[in-house]
């Protein structure tokens, strides 16, 4: 993945990392064909099912459309979605994007999702510790922001294992599995 983009509302060209941003044995790179298994490992998770766009049980055919929607996301200018990969083996262990709806006003949002069998041991704050320190390379960001339901421990903790701090509760904030959800607000600002 080489090149830039030009976010059409700022005019702003926004380059991928020159080396993948990498963070205590994770490193974040562009999705391969042969991540194609990862796919398949996320949608075991229930929520996972429900907060992205993997259809359930994919097939091979659907799995391939999947990581061609991620590398596609940097080329519309949405943002940057990552494979987490394995620094020693290079195997796909999940996925973080960051969003740059409003990057106009220095705000990025951050989401993250690692494969059941690769959880519990420091691979998701690792990720979210590699993209914020990327997020500071770019001068046109100050702020990123992580959206998380109160009942998700995990992403609480992995968000502060990464140094994102609580700002608040917004409630009704949005609607998953057809249901309006509160959303604890936490982020990180530029150092
Ligand atoms: C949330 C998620 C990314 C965590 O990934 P992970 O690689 O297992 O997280 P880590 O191993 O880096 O753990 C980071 C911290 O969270 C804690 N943690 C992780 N999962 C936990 C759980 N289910 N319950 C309690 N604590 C948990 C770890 O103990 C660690 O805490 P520490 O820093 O105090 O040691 C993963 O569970 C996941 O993909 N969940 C489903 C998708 C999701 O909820 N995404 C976030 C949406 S906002």
């Amino acid at each position: 993945m080489n090149g830039r983009i030009a976010l059409m509302k700022l005019h702003l060209p926004l380059a991928w990392p020159a080396a993948p941003p990498s963070h205590a044995g994770v490193v974040l790179r562009p999705f391969r064909d042969s991540d194609a298994h990862l796919a398949a490992e996320l949608t075991q998770d229930p929520y996972i099912r429900l907060i992205s766009t993997i259809p359930v049980r994919p097939t091979a055919e659907e799995a391939m459309e999947w990581i061609l929607h991620q590398n596609g996301r940097f080329t519309e200018g949405m943002g940057y979605s990552f494979a987490i990969a394995d620094a020693a083996t290079d195997r796909a262990l999940g996925q973080i994007g960051m969003w740059l709806k409003a990057v106009e006003t220095g705000r990025a949002t951050a989401g993250y999702l690692v494969a059941p069998p690769a959880r519990g041991r420091g691979v998701g704050a690792a990720a979210l510790c590699a993209l914020t320190a990327f997020a500071w390379t770019l001068p046109v960001l100050h702020r990123v922001e992580l959206y998380i339901e109160p009942w998700n421990t995990g992403s609480i903790r992995t968000a502060e294992a990464a140094g994102y701090q609580r700002e608040g509760l917004l409630r009704s904030h949005q609607s998953i599995g057809g249901e309006r959800r509160d959303m604890l607000l936490y982020a990180a600002i530029r150092p």
